[in-house]
């Protein structure tokens, strides 16, 4: 008999449309892996709230992120794919862990720090993010969360509020490890920093051609006669340096060209997916959400009722 398959899950927010550094940085590792493993998909809309005060955009982006997974590959049948505010077991676990982790703790977390160095307001959500991240990850048993580098404080987290409940109650959830996808780095966006939905610099990943064409045009170029290392390093997410580096060489100089390769590289990467996103309707979505938001709740029913065995609340 072979071994049953490790369980995965990873989320995102639903706070606005993908760019191609999403889609490289986490989308195709996840299309790469997924079927390895009894994987789980969530969307994060609960979490999406601590900034997204929109409903017709939170609506609206939800849809968009499940059309945008479907398209690049994620077979609906092969991994459970629902949203987080389907199933309310989320939020009673981490009332549960919100209530044995300290406020000293929760304030060490980088995205409430960061918003307050910036004299922001966090809200109260941000500040217990975290303990909903943790909600989400063990009550599905999961073995591995991929994510990016930005998210291994949460799953430190996860650990901690886990080895808490354990500690006090006996051994009742298990602490998943973390897969930190670093294979492809930091893709930079068109200023050269870090492609970003909040920073405005992004090439988008579903969007038109003219609007993919408009984005890298615009990318930021080093002074003249230099290799544009920019528009090079999202090169090297479709082809080899080997290939490249001939091509570079011949057009030294001549970046405009050098950009217009790239748009046609790029399009033979997203074009498929683009034709195939647009045969995906709305009602897809929301099959693929109603069947996936049962397939969770069958789960996570399990896990919190060990929790709550474990409390005294049942
Ligand atoms: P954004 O910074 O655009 O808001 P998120 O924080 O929602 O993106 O990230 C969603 C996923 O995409 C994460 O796993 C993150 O690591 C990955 N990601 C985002 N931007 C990049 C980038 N520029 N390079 C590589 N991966 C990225
Ligand atoms: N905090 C994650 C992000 O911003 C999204 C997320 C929510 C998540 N719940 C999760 C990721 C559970 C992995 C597992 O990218």
């Amino acid at each position: 008999m072979s071994e049953p398959k490790k369980r995965l899950l990873t989320g995102l927010q639903s706070s606005g449309d993908l760019h191609i550094g999403n889609y490289f940085g986490a989308l195709r590792p996840f299309v790469e892996m997924y079927q390895e493993y009894d994987s789980f998909l969530m969307v994060a809309d609960y979490h999406a709230l601590t900034s997204l005060r929109d409903p017709a955009a939170m609506r609206l982006n939800t849809t968009n992120v499940v059309k945008d997974y479907l398209a690049a590959g994620v077979d609906p049948q092969k991994c459970v794919i629902f949203r987080q505010s389907d199933n309310q077991d989320h939020l009673e676990l981490a009332w549960v862990f919100n209530c044995l982790v300290t406020v000293p703790f929760l304030r060490q977390a980088h995205a409430y720090k960061d918003k307050v160095a910036k004299g922001l307001d966090a809200n109260a959500g941000l500040f217990t993010y975290p303990m909903l991240q943790a909600a989400d990850i063990t009550l599905y048993d999961v073995d591995v969360v991929p994510v990016g580098e930005d998210q291994r404080q949460h799953l430190e987290y996860t650990r901690e509020a886990v080895g808490k409940l354990n500690r006090s109650y006996g051994d009742t959830l298990k602490a998943p490890a973390e897969l930190i996808l670093d294979s492809v780095g930091v893709i930079p966006g068109t200023d050269g920093e870090k492609m970003s939905k909040s920073k405005g610099n992004t090439i988008p990943l579903f969007g038109t051609t003219a609007a993919l064409e408009k984005a890298v045009m615009s990318i930021v170029t080093d002074s003249e006669g230099e290799r544009p290392e920019n528009v090079y390093a999202i090169h090297r997410l479709l082809k080899s340096a080997d290939e490249l580096d001939p091509i570079y060489e011949a057009h030294a100089g001549r970046y405009g060209e050098l950009k217009k390769l790239l748009i046609s590289d790029l399009e033979t990467v997203i074009g498929p997916m683009r034709e195939s996103r647009e045969q995906i309707s709305d009602a897809d979505v929301a099959a693929v959400l109603a069947d996936g938001a049962e397939r969770a709740k069958e789960i996570s029913h399990v896990t919190l009722n060990r929790v709550r065995t474990a409390i005294g609340i049942n």
